[in-house]
């Protein structure tokens, strides 16, 4: 059984991070379920927000990100993130991370919705995520393990702690992979929804996984849905970043009127929830929604990766209107994860969108995903090696060849997006909600109670598996909460309700011996 220090599953910017600042000294096997760059973060456009700006404080940071949170953020670690924010980005920027800056040398700061000032720094103009994903690959390259197409199925536990993970690699074999610490990096569940901005992989396999292995989950109510995806014939083809509206572009309809007018004191910038929520009622009425780039200079050379997007789906950008509707974008729920991206199982650690430290709140502020994977990959890379290291042991063979649920009759792939589009939405309601409880109940029941044999599932199933449990993990957590908040909005109760709700997390947490 190949045994490392550190086991990381994911290769998005947290996983990379991790590895980037404790490769040095210890033994770090990273898996992946594709190529190493086959990541979210790759795909990540906008930027990274972060306060490096003379005119700019933490504090302003801190309350926009609470502001588009709705105030359920979690206070300490918010604070956390956005201090720590400048050291990191600027310390990646001393390394050569080749953000874009201008003739002086200075960082350029573009702006996104619900930031008070022009705070991202982006680089290749749009293809922030590229450019980190790049850099930190090319340092950690020779001393990491790097398992791609290799996909996590379930961890491993002895003695209530977690101890490894077992998955099956590119030749279809069975591998179980021990570690001291095991760091699930795993990334989103975009996949859910018939409309994503996230990369194919992301079916939310590491909250399933850790659901299975006993750790809590929370907040899996809040998804955001990013409300400018480029749509042509009712099939969203890719992101159009936020920061394309923060250089002056705005939402218009089919006779030119301007959608988010009256709608929110920041109109076309307003937080991510607000803008999505009126797109959609727009589509719902039957108009269809542009984003007006007419005012903005050079948009190939400030956005060079959405100009190719457009121009390879035969959009003519001189005409400077590109057809959005919304799209599934980030997950603020997660695997509950302290400052230290501890989790409720020993020795299982959670860090970037698969965990939920509470720092988005219940609406993330744009641009501070990667600065999440950035901050907080640190962090945990630092706990782990403030801990005494184990004696590497072999261990004996856990898996439970023989046990196990064998076999379950499984709904496709789009058929399951369909019922999480319709009824967990961006809208939501009581009567949706219990149709699609009811019929995952239908056949969900023996994944939640039995552990289940890896050797019957192809990774093509697992993955239906893991959805089908997230998918009825999230509908439970919207039918518990009855409040609109943040990206959680419910029809029938069109209202926050601080009285019940202020700061209150739904949580699972179901103990499976494994
Ligand atoms: C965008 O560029 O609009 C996406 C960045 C983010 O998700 O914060």
């Amino acid at each position: 059984m190949p045994r490392s220090d550190i086991l990381i599953i994911g290769s998005g910017i947290a996983a990379l991070t991790v590895a980037y600042h404790t490769c040095k000294t210890y033994n770090v096997t990273i898996l992946t379920k594709g190529a190493l760059k086959s990541s979210n973060s790759a795909l990540a456009q906008g930027g990274v927000a972060a306060v490096v700006s003379d005119t700019d404080t933490w504090q302003s940071h801190y309350k926009d990100t609470v502001t588009a949170g709705c105030y359920h953020n979690e206070e300490a670690l918010t604070k956390y993130l956005v201090k720590q924010g400048k050291e990191e980005i600027l310390s990646l920027f001393k390394k050569g991370v080749p953000f874009d800056i201008d003739r002086a040398g200075n960082l350029l700061l573009g702006k996104e919705g619900a930031h008070s000032l022009n705070r991202i720094v982006h680089a290749g103009g749009d293809a922030t995520g590229k450019a980190l994903v790049d850099f930190m690959s090319e340092r950690i390259k020779g001393k990491v393990r790097i398992h791609e197409h290799t996909m996590a199925l379930n961890l491993m536990k002895k003695n209530q702690r977690c101890v490894g993970a077992i998955a099956r690699n590119k030749e279809g074999e069975l591998i179980e992979y021990s570690a001291q610490h095991i760091v699930l990096a795993s990334g989103g569940c975009g996949q859910l929804y018939t409309h994503t901005s996230n990369h194919s992989f992301m079916t939310g396999d590491g909250l399933a996984m850790a659901y299975r292995a006993g750790a809590e989950l929370v907040d899996l109510e809040f998804i955001q849905f990013h409300p400018t995806m480029l749509t042509l014939k009712g099939a969203t083809i890719g992101l159009i970043s936020e920061a394309v509206r923060g250089e002056g572009a705005v939402l218009v309809d089919e006779q030119g009127r301007r959608v988010m007018e009256g709608i929110h004191p920041l109109e076309d910038l307003a937080p991510r929830d607000v803008v999505s929520r009126r797109i959609f009622s727009c589509i719902k009425e039957g108009r269809t929604v542009f984003l007006n780039i007419q005012h903005i200079q050079n948009f190939k050379v400030r956005f060079p990766t959405i100009a190719k997007m457009c121009s390879d789906h035969g959009v003519d950008l001189k005409k400077g209107l590109l057809p959005v509707s919304p799209g599934m974008h980030f997950h603020m729920g997660g695997i509950k994860s302290n400052l230290s991206g501890e989790t409720s199982v020993p020795n299982l650690y959670a860090v970037g969108e698969a965990a939920c430290t509470g720092v988005h709140g219940a609406n993330r502020l744009a641009s501070n995903s990667l600065l999440e994977g950035i901050v907080f990959g640190k962090r945990v890379a630092e706990v782990i090696c403030s801990k005494p290291r184990e004696q590497t042991k072999s261990e004996n063979s856990l898996r439970k060849e023989t046990s196990g649920l064998l076999s379950i009759s499984l709904p496709a792939k789009s058929e399951i997006q369909k019922m999480m589009t319709n009824y967990v939405g961006i809208v939501r309601e009581q009567s949706g909600l219990q149709i699609i409880l009811d019929w995952f109940e239908s056949m969900i029941s023996p994944l939640l109670f039995q552990p289940i044999n890896v050797n019957n599932f192809t990774n093509e199933q697992f993955e239906r598996l893991n959805m089908l449990t997230l998918g009825y993990l999230i509908s439970r957590s919207a039918m518990q909460r009855t409040e609109s908040r943040g990206a959680h909005f419910r029809a029938d109760f069109n209202r926050k309700d601080d009285r019940k709700w202020l700061k209150k997390q739904v949580a699972h947490n179901k103990q499976v011996n494994l």
